[in-house]
């Protein structure tokens, strides 16, 4: 296949060194991106007299059928070629001759290339968020049913205040909310058009850049050519989003394997979202939060090759940024399907409420609770948090919980204690009296319901 490039070398390029340097077989995804590109570039060109009005014309109605028949099957992206700008422009030229050739008059591949990674990111940007509006979408309906669910909230993994489940989860909402403001930021900076920034240094062509810009749906131009053929910023500032998603993601499946597990048994994940085990017959496994978990990893690598890649690159476009491509893809694929697997797999959950009560019951989540009745007596906080400890050693030993002492036992450590402890200290009222804002208390969490049903209405 011919290259673009052929005029200036007698010889031709290596085998081994075009399989090298080749990119087709990545950026063949960027097709879409690309034609677009170029049909509002021949666009331009028309309208500013830069090539005939008829060609422009001929090049974009053909570009239209090519994307037709990409899209349809009927034209492969076959390998060959060097990169995706190369195969539109040869099949271009093939199909309507010379008006073909005019295509890249005023563009090099360095604009080419940063505007076809722009569109696609931007379009990607825009279906992430769209799958994070849908989990969002899952955390609630499961927040709404579940605000009295006790369960016991923990503290380095050890049983602390009694919660509910609406409280517990709701604090991957709030993850998530965060994760989908990421995006809208890192797509907002983003949109800026560098197509005319040319190889580095702009051109002499008139080009119409606001035209161009505005066609294509971004704000507007950038403004330095050199930056704009050599900035991967937007890409890290997605890689990074997208590996903070992960890294909820990844903690979010981390407690379900738990949750999961014979021990806790507070959820049940459906047979469609779980596997089994090749020997062990009792097996279900949660492999969906394992994978997820496992391909976070993934993703970080992602980030810090395209990291590595572009640290102490000198300006501007140097081939060191073809890499951006792989880590890119990888991270977007993978977050991305991260995303939906986990929305699925969270929606079929079965959460098992009883199980989770009866734990909150067990492992003095209410001691706090119990100090906090000695203060209302008017015992300093210290001291009652010491009579307390003692408490709980005694229940130990008994092996009982705290509401399971009789008041003469109770008193016993404090004659403070009267008959109204058993009320305060109960698993209803350790949770309903928490109503400060952002606490589990059923009424201040219905008021956050309220809003969160809100912003997703909005987004
Ligand atoms: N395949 C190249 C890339 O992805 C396109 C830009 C090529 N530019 C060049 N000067 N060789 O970066």
């Amino acid at each position: 296949m011919a290259q673009l490039w052929g005029g200036r070398f007698t010889k031709q390029t290596d085998e081994a060194v075009k399989a090298f340097n080749d990119s087709i077989g990545f950026d063949k995804r960027l097709y879409r991106e690309d034609i677009t590109g170029s049909i509002a570039h021949a666009r331009m060109l028309g309208k500013q007299g830069v090539i005939p009005q008829e060609d422009a014309d001929a090049i974009i109605k053909e570009l239209g059928k090519i994307l037709e028949d990409v899209e349809k099957g009927a034209l492969v992206i076959g390998p060959g070629y060097e990169d995706i700008h190369s195969f539109v422009e040869a099949v271009l030229t093939e199909r309507i001759g010379d008006a073909g050739k005019r295509l890249h008059t005023g563009r090099s591949r360095n604009d080419q290339v940063a505007l076809d990674m722009k569109l696609y990111t931007r379009r990607k940007t825009q279906e992430i968020s769209a799958d994070l509006r849908e989990l969002l979408q899952v955390i609630l309906s499961v927040m709404e049913k579940n605000t009295h669910t006790y369960m016991p909230g923990f503290t380095h993994l050890q049983k602390a205040q009694p919660t509910t489940l609406a409280h517990y989860i709701g604090a991957y909402f709030e993850m998530f909310l965060r994760d989908c403001s990421r995006m809208k930021d890192c797509a907002g900076r983003m949109n800026t058009c560098p197509l005319g920034s040319g190889a580095l240094a702009g051109t002499t062509y008139p080009l119409d850049r606001e035209m161009v810009a505005k066609e294509l749906g971004f704000d507007g131009p950038t403004r330095n050519s050199m930056d704009s053929v050599s900035d991967r910023d937007y890409l890290l500032e997605l890689l990074s989003a997208l590996s903070i998603t992960m890294m909820h993601l990844s903690r979010f499946s981390e407690e379900l394997i738990l949750w999961n597990s014979n021990e806790y048994r507070f959820v049940e994940m459906d047979d469609a979202y779980s596997t089994g085990s090749s020997i062990m017959p009792q097996k279900k496994n949660p492999d969906i939060c394992e994978l997820v978990r496992g391909k976070t990893g993934r993703v970080y690598g992602d980030l810090v090759s395209l990291l590595t890649v572009m640290k102490g690159l000198p300006l501007a476009y140097n081939k060191d940024m073809q890499e951006d491509k792989e880590p890119a893809f990888d991270a977007i694929d993978t977050a991305q399907s991260c995303i939906r697997l986990f929305t699925g797999m969270l929606a079929s959950l079965r959460f098992r409420t009883d199980v989770m009560r009866l734990s909150a019951m067990r492992g003095f989540t209410n001691a706090t609770d119990a100090a906090d009745y000695l203060v209302g007596k008017g015992v300093p906080f210290r001291d009652a948090h010491g009579l307390i400890g003692r408490l709980v050693l005694y229940c130990i030993d008994k092996g009982c919980a705290i509401d399971e002492l009789t008041l003469e036992e109770l008193q016993q450590i404090s004659p403070v204690f009267e008959e109204d402890v058993f009320d305060a200290i109960s698993l209803e009222t350790c949770v309903e009296k928490r109503l400060t804002i952002g606490a589990p208390g059923s009424a201040a969490m219905e008021k956050v319901i309220d809003t969160y049903r809100e912003l997703l209405n909005n987004m």
